[in-house]
């Protein structure tokens, strides 16, 4: 596959799967994590579909399109690991929560994630659900939308 192909199934799934974990929390009560602002697509896309969550947004630096700059107040910027356990005290809960943090080294990824994990497992609201770009451990696996393939992107229920 080509690195657009891959790149294009790569937003398509983030698209997707922002939008499938919306429709599947549903009313819960909780709100919503962008763990990596990056660009701050899919932070602009959130806020566009769930424009009454609060959203909180980690990532080490800003530097986003700056028509996505998160408001200063939900902007947790530092090591995920200490934004993690800063968010904890911060928030009631999480019910949706994206994962897209990365080097782009496909090793370091896993195991970042993996190390992650606990401390996005404890934020998460029973019943909240986990977009990930990374495998991620000690949460139910489910399968998403039925548009990404399974490789693609991976999803938990909290
Ligand atoms: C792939 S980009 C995120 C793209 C973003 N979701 C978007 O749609 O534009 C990954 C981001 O995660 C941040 N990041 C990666 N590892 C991190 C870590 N351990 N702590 C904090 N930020 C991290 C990087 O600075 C980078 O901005």
């Amino acid at each position: 596959m080509s690195r657009l192909d891959s790149m294009m199934r790569r937003l398509a799934a983030q698209r997707d799967g922002l939008e499938w974990g919306i429709g599947l929390i549903g009313a819960l009560e909780g709100d919503i994590v962008d763990m990596g602002l990056g660009n701050g697509r899919t932070y602009d896309h959130l806020r566009e579909i769930a424009p009454d969550r609060r959203i909180w947004v980690i990532d080490r630096v800003l530097q986003c399109h700056p028509s996505c700059v998160p408001p200063e107040q939900d902007f947790l910027q530092g090591e995920a690991e200490d934004m993690l356990i800063k968010l904890a005290d911060a928030t009631a809960g999480i019910a949706l929560a994206h994962y897209d943090f990365g080097f782009g080294d496909k090793g370091k990824d896993v195991a970042e994630a993996a190390r992650l994990s606990p401390l996005i497992a404890k934020i998460m609201v029973p019943g909240g659900v986990v977009v990930s770009g990374q495998p991620l451990v000690g949460m139910e696996q489910v399968r998403g939308p039925e548009s990404v393939a399974p490789d693609r992107y991976c999803f938990y229920k909290a």
